[in-house]
């Protein structure tokens, strides 16, 4: 959606603070031994108490209230008996529905000790969001903030999933335009003041070629590397954009 009425601002604020304290307290439970189907329920009860619903359940009919990937599984994994053990790459991918509207947003955690390379990985990925975020100002053609992107994460040595991209959001989970994580000659469209979308990269150690497990859900990597996903949603102005799930 494209916003320019303040009202509609402060409701967006509210549903991206939702995501942030859902994010705040899953994260606060990773650690090993814990099933992401618990993570999963801490999530859904900080939408509960804050009168917000699952944007993935309400859109998709997702069966979680919120996506949670380990290591190779890059998106859209199903919460569930699956224990986290130490070393692996957890993704709490979180999306709520507020009084209409929506807001989605994702961090990378590591469990336990970990491998450096792994902290390597998230650390590509929070970079390319955030050499994203800077490139995202009105007036910019979406391929520059996707090249922003993909440029932080290449210096580091890994790659982006190009099949993956951010999207408008507001009303639904996901609305024009596509926001991709590379330079895709065809996203000439140029971001105007007020548009409200998420910037997501999901990089990869490996290819980052990815495809969907026999669930029908899970996107995995094809040749099984890690990845890891950060993301915010935004709104895009003259300067610096909002980040609404901070
Ligand atoms: N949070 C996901 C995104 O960033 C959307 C998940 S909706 C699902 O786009 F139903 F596919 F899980
Ligand atoms: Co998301
Ligand atoms: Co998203």
């Amino acid at each position: 959606m494209s916003n320019d009425n303040p009202d509609e601002l402060e409701r967006l604020r509210a549903t991206g603070r939702v995501v942030a304290d859902a994010i705040r307290a899953m994260r606060a439970a990773v650690a090993p031994g814990v099933t992401t189907g618990e993570l999963d329920r801490i999530g859904a009860r900080v939408f509960a108490d804050g009168g917000a619903r699952s944007g993935p359940q309400l859109d998709y009919g997702f069966p979680g209230a919120t996506c949670i990937s380990v290591n190779d599984e890059a998106v859209h994994g199903i919460p569930g008996p699956r224990r986290l053990r130490a070393g692996d790459l957890v993704k709490l991918d979180v999306t709520a529905e507020l009084d209409g509207f929506y807001a989605d947003a994702c961090v990378s955690v590591a469990v336990g000790r970990t491998r450096p390379s792994l902290l390597g990985l998230i650390a590509a990925a929070r970079h390319g969001l955030d050499d994203g975020l800077r490139a995202a100002s009105a007036g910019v053609p979406l391929h520059r903030v996707g090249a922003a992107v993909e440029a932080a994460v290449r210096q580091r040595g890994h790659r982006v999933c190009r099949e993956l991209a951010g999207h408008g959001i507001g009303r639904r989970i996901h609305e024009p335009p596509t926001v991709p994580s590379y330079a895709d000659a065809e996203a000439t469209e140029r971001l105007t003041e007020g548009l409200v979308m998420t910037i997501e990269p999901i990089v990869s150690a490996g290819s980052g070629e990815v495809r969907i497990a026999d669930d029908g859900w899970t996107v995995l990597t094809t040749d099984g590397a890690p990845s890891a996903h950060v993301e915010h949603t935004v709104v895009i102005t003259s300067a610096a954009p909002l980040v609404l799930t901070a």
